[in-house]
């Protein structure tokens, strides 16, 4: 082989992992079939959205592999068989093992010397985002919660529910602030069927369940051709027009959308991605977070502008352990619940399980509490009363903790519910002292703190001072 040829070569085998690499790296499906219909070239992102290995497909021919619906053909067939090219058509299929996939396709033949030598599909996986369209449809119609449905009479809590009634009358951003299952979609959409929006819809979307990129079509919308497969479609604003939008986990959005969101809601003006006109959309911004805004500002999680923005009315929603006084309550509400449910009549929890529910630090909250109650409900047979052995092991072994403990040490019982509950009185004696100690000139008192303003208006509003 003289000079040359080898430089050929090299360069030939060069462009060809140039070529590889480019197929693996782009974001879009591509399959391609030869004159005969079988699979000559299958990436890795095709791999990704049908849920298929590189030997399911290659060399063999695409209608063996994957089912189409009766009404329903193939695009890359069907360029094949036509020399047709189709743009952005909506597939629904099903690939070996018979999983569901969506696609939106631009298939075109390929075409030498005037024959039709094979034929190339270019797709986006679409499935993820049809699931989220379909779970917020189902989420639409279940909005069914008002305030006479939540439970709690403790004072914290009677106060949290008041300033919420006073957040109906108006149209003003409201965060909600509290740890998972603490009733956060409780109190948003009472407070939504309690405004005159209630007619309109209330949709709630949660931010940490949807991939980045996916996030910004999603709730402003997308207009045919931003990218491949983009159909016109509108976004959570546009559906949630004139009434209530409910973010979940705000902390979870990406800082470029939360300062997006901003300019949406103080201009009341959404654009859909890929488009170059405004529209006009009314929505109520409902957003939660599940841990101290303060710290989420600290931590980059969550810009300080839409904090301040979305904070015109901040609800902070104590933990169970801190209201105590609730779970008899709440535990009553549940009974009378799973009775109708399961057409049962049990009367109440037993005097050792109140006591094992007093001093149990519910991480899970209110929806621990119910699940707890759910469960032990199918596990009576006769008796009417919730007992300790229908309680899930982690009550039970309490006990036993508990007894072993104080067989040792009399003083060590629950250690780390003496520590939370420790480091919180603390932190509140502190905060109160200093305040005094100002005369309850809130900007001193932060400075002396080492804290902001809004961090020990925070901490005032969670301790109840
Ligand atoms: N005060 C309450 N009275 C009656 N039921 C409640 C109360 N708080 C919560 N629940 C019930 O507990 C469950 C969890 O409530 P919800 O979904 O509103 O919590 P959340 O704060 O949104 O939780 P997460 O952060 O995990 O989304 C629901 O079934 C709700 O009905
Ligand atoms: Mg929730």
């Amino acid at each position: 082989m003289n000079k040359n040829n080898t430089k050929d070569m090299e360069l030939i085998i060069n462009m060809n992992n140039l070529y590889k690499t480019l197929m693996d790296k782009v974001d879009i499906g591509i399959h391609v079939i030869n004159n005969e219909g079988k699979t000559i070239i299958y990436n890795k992102k095709m791999m990704e959205i049908e849920s298929m290995s590189t030997e399911d497909v290659l060399n063999k021919n695409l209608l063996d592999v994957f089912k189409f619906k009766e009404n329903q053909h193939s695009t890359l067939d069907h360029a094949l068989k036509t020399g047709k090219t189709t743009k952005n058509v909506k597939q629904t299929y099903f690939n070996n093992k018979g999983k569901e996939i969506t696609t939106i396709n631009d298939s075109f033949p390929v075409i030498k010397n005037g024959k039709i030598n094979g034929a190339v599909e270019i797709a986006k996986d679409v499935t993820q985002l049809e699931l989220v369209i379909k779970e917020n449809v189902l989420r639409k119609k279940n909005t069914k919660f008002t305030f006479d449905q939540i439970i709690g009479e403790s004072n914290s809590f009677q106060t949290v529910i008041e300033e919420a009634k006073m957040a109906t009358r108006t149209t003003s951003s409201v965060l909600i602030v509290g740890e998972t299952g603490t009733g956060k979609e409780l109190f948003a959409q009472s407070i939504h069927n309690g405004s005159n929006r209630s007619i309109a819809p209330f949709i709630s979307q949660n931010c940490a369940a949807i991939p980045d990129s996916l996030m910004e079509g999603l709730l402003f919308g997308t207009k045919k051709g931003a990218f491949t497969g983009a159909i016109d479609r509108p976004g959570l604003f546009e559906q949630a027009d004139g009434g209530t939008l409910m973010l979940d986990e705000i902390n979870s959005l990406e800082p470029s959308l939360q300062a997006k969101l901003l300019r949406v809601i103080q201009e009341k003006i959404i654009r859909r991605v890929g488009d170059t006109k405004d529209k006009k959309v009314d929505v109520r911004i409902i957003a939660t977070i599940n841990e101290d805004p303060i710290d989420a500002i600290s931590d980059n999680r969550l810009r300080r502008d839409l904090y301040y923005r979305l904070s015109v009315v901040t609800l902070f929603i104590p933990p169970l352990r801190d209201r105590k006084e609730d779970i008899g309550y709440l535990s009553q509400s549940f009974i009378k619940k799973y009775n109708a449910l399961f057409q049962m009549n049990i009367k109440q929890i037993n005097n050792r399980v109140k006591h094992l529910f007093q001093q149990y630090d519910w991480l899970g909250n209110v929806r621990e509490l119910e699940h707890t109650i759910e469960g032990a409900m199918n596990l009576i047979t006769d008796e009417e009363t919730i007992d300790v052995h229908h309680l899930p092991a982690r009550f039970r072994n309490k006990i036993s903790d508990r007894q072993k403990n104080n067989a040792m040490s009399p003083i060590n019982t629950d250690f780390q519910q003496t520590l939370h509950d420790k480091m919180a009185e603390v932190e509140k004696n502190f905060i109160q002292q200093t305040l005094e100690e100002h005369e309850n000139n809130i900007s001193h008192a932060a400075k002396s703190l080492g804290i902001s303003r809004q961090s020990l208006q925070y901490r005032m509003k969670k301790f109840g001072l």
